[in-house]
């Protein structure tokens, strides 16, 4: 099997560490994960060698920061937009500056990402996978004080299936997994004392999976990862 190159945006804590962990642990794969806080990657990840944990802001000038940390790579096999911004706050609360940092952060830097890495993807066969949530799945249970960040995430699902049509000649796949609740610092900080049913690491074992075998089934799909109904 030949060594695959995976990028894991928003790495640093919560989902995205332990996908950098576990995807990690086969030293068949190169990982490049990315966050705002490099320092903090440089101490989860100093035990792993073939981790490289780079500085990337999805807040301004994403595709550039983005084309600077791609070029250097052969070329991406699997790429993970896991990184998100939650605002909890009832509605005519939501300053322009809260619709505007999750809508730049949940999709305009998810696009904006992935337009650097389209020249990057393996000819060969490669998996986009953007993380969405359950408030952003279209007939799922909803939230007050999420409008900013579910709409957000419903837009990202609506990317999912734009960008997988426009590329459905090409080896590129795009899916899009809508998480339930798991138990993360995003998650205690949008909600204290909420429990979540299942761990970040258990979350990131389903997702590692998905990413790494999810594309020879799927292309273009919204799919719940949730023990709710509805
Ligand atoms: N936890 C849940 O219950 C749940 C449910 C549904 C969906 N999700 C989704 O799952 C994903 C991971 O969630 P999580 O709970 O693990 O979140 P988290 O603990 O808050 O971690 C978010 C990650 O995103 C990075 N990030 C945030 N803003 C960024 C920016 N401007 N530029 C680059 N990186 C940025 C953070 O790193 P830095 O701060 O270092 O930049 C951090 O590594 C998110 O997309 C979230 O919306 C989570």
């Amino acid at each position: 099997m030949s060594k695959k190159t995976i990028v894991v945006v928003g790495a640093s804590r919560g989902i995205g560490n332990a996908l950098v962990q576990l995807l990690a642990s086969n030293q068949e794969h190169h990982v490049i994960a990315l966050s705002r806080d490099v320092e903090k990657m440089k101490t989860a990840f100093q035990h792993l060698t073939n981790v490289v944990p780079m500085a990337f802001d999805l807040s301004s000038n994403v595709r550039s920061q983005a084309e600077g940390i791609f070029w250097n790579l052969d070329k991406i096999d699997v790429l993970i937009n896991n990184a998100g911004l939650l605002v909890n706050k009832p509605f005519t609360e939501l300053s322009h500056a809260d619709l505007s940092s999750c809508y730049q952060v949940n999709v305009v830097g998810v696009m904006e990402t992935v337009q650097a890495a389209v020249s990057k993807m393996n000819p060969a066969g490669s998996h986009i996978v953007n993380i969405s949530s359950m408030g952003g799945f279209q007939g799922s249970v909803k939230f007050a004080g999420l409008s900013a960040y579910s709409t957000s995430k419903a837009a990202l699902c609506s990317f999912t299936e734009l960008f997988s049509e426009e590329y459905k000649d090409s080896t590129i796949k795009m899916n899009c997994l809508c998480l339930g609740a798991a138990q993360t610092e995003m998650l205690e900080e949008a909600f204290p004392g909420y429990e979540a049913p299942v761990s970040a690491e258990k979350m990131a074992e389903y997702i590692a999976d998905f990413a790494l075998n999810g594309n020879q089934w799927f292309n273009g799909k919204i799919l719940p990862v949730s023990l709710s109904t509805p």
